[in-house]
C-alpha cells in the first residue's frame, strides 16, 4: 500500500519517501480522490474557533493546523511525481528532497503538539490544499499553484506568526519550530520559482507574460489568502519585483 492510502500519520511519514522513489522510477501509483486520514476531516469553516497563542492549547492547535498543511504538502509532492512522469529528471529528484523535508516539518509539528500535552486528532483537519490541484493541471500550473502560490502564501503567514509568537513569553519551543519551518520553506518556494522559469524557458514561453496571465486563469481554482505579501521573503524565494507587485495588487483587490 502506498502512502496516500495509509491513514496513520506516522506510518505515512515513513512510507512517503518509498512512494516517491517508486514514483521516480515511473511506477504507476494510484491517486485517490482524497488522501486517507486517521483523524476527522471537516471543511475548515466548520472547525472550532481558534484560541489565542498565549495558551498552550492555542499553540497546540496552531501546530495541529500547521501539521495538516505539512501533511498535504508532502502528499502534493508525491502526487506531482506520479502525475508528471515526463517532467525533467532533476526537477523530479529535487521534488523528492522537498517532499522529504515536508515530512520532517510534519514530524516537528507532531512532536511539538505532544510536548504541549495534546495529540494529533485533538482537532479536525481539512484537505483544502489537496483539493486546490486538479488532474488537468499542466506542470507549469502545478508549480505555480503548489510551490509559488500555496507555499508562497505560507511564507507570508509564517512570518507574521513568528512575530505574534515573539510577544509570548512561554512560546519559545513552538516559535523555534515555526522559525525552522519558515526558513526551510524559502527553499521550497525558490525551487518553484527556479523551475517555473526553467520550464518556461525550455518551452519557449516568456515568464514575464506568462505569470500574470496564468495566475489570472488559475485564480478561480485558488483559495483566497488575506495575509500581506512579505516582499522580502518573496524576493529571497526567487520572485521577481514584477511578480511581487502583481501578487500585492491582487491581494489589495485591484483586480
Ligand atoms: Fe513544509
Ligand atoms: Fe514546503
Amino acid at each position: 500500500m502506498q502512502s496516500l492510502e495509509i491513514a496513520n500519520v506516522w506510518d505515512k511519514i515513513k512510507t512517503i519517501e518509498k512512494s516517491c522513489e517508486s514514483a521516480l522510477k515511473g511506477d504507476a501509483l494510484i491517486i485517490p480522490d482524497q488522501p486517507a486520514r486517521d483523524v476527522l476531516i471537516l471543511d475548515s469553516k466548520q472547525h472550532p474557533a481558534k484560541l489565542g497563542l498565549s495558551k498552550r492549547e492555542g499553540q497546540a492547535r496552531m501546530l495541529h493546523d500547521l501539521a495538516s498543511i505539512e501533511l498535504q504538502a508532502m502528499e502534493l509532492g508525491l502526487r506531482t511525481l506520479i502525475e508528471f512522469p515526463e517532467a525533467p529528471q532533476s526537477f523530479r529528484e529535487e521534488l523528492l528532497t522537498v517532499t522529504v523535508s515536508e515530512g520532517e516539518h510534519l514530524r516537528l509539528c507532531l512532536e511539538g503538539i505532544n510536548d504541549l500535552g495534546f495529540s494529533w486528532g485533538a482537532w479536525p483537519v481539512h484537505t483544502a490544499l489537496w483539493n486546490t490541484v486538479k488532474a488537468e493541471d499542466s506542470l507549469l500550473d502545478r508549480i505555480l499553484i503548489v510551490h509559488r502560490y500555496l507555499e508562497g502564501s505560507g511564507l507570508d503567514a509564517g512570518d507574521s506568526l513568528i512575530r505574534r509568537l515573539d510577544g509570548i513569553s512561554d512560546a519559545g519551543s513552538v516559535k523555534k519550530i515555526v522559525q525552522q519551518i519558515n526558513f526551510e520553506e524559502i527553499g521550497h518556494v525558490d525551487f518553484g520559482s527556479r523551475w517555473y522559469r526553467e520550464i518556461c524557458r525550455s518551452s519557449g514561453i516568456d515568464p514575464q507574460d506568462d505569470f500574470p496571465s496564468r495566475m489570472t486563469t488559475l485564480r478561480q481554482q485558488l483559495p483566497k489568502r488575506l495575509e500581506r505579501i512579505n516582499r522580502e521573503l518573496r524576493l529571497k524565494a526567487g520572485f521577481t519585483e514584477q511578480e511581487v507587485h502583481w501578487c500585492e495588487s491582487w491581494r489589495a483587490g485591484y483586480f
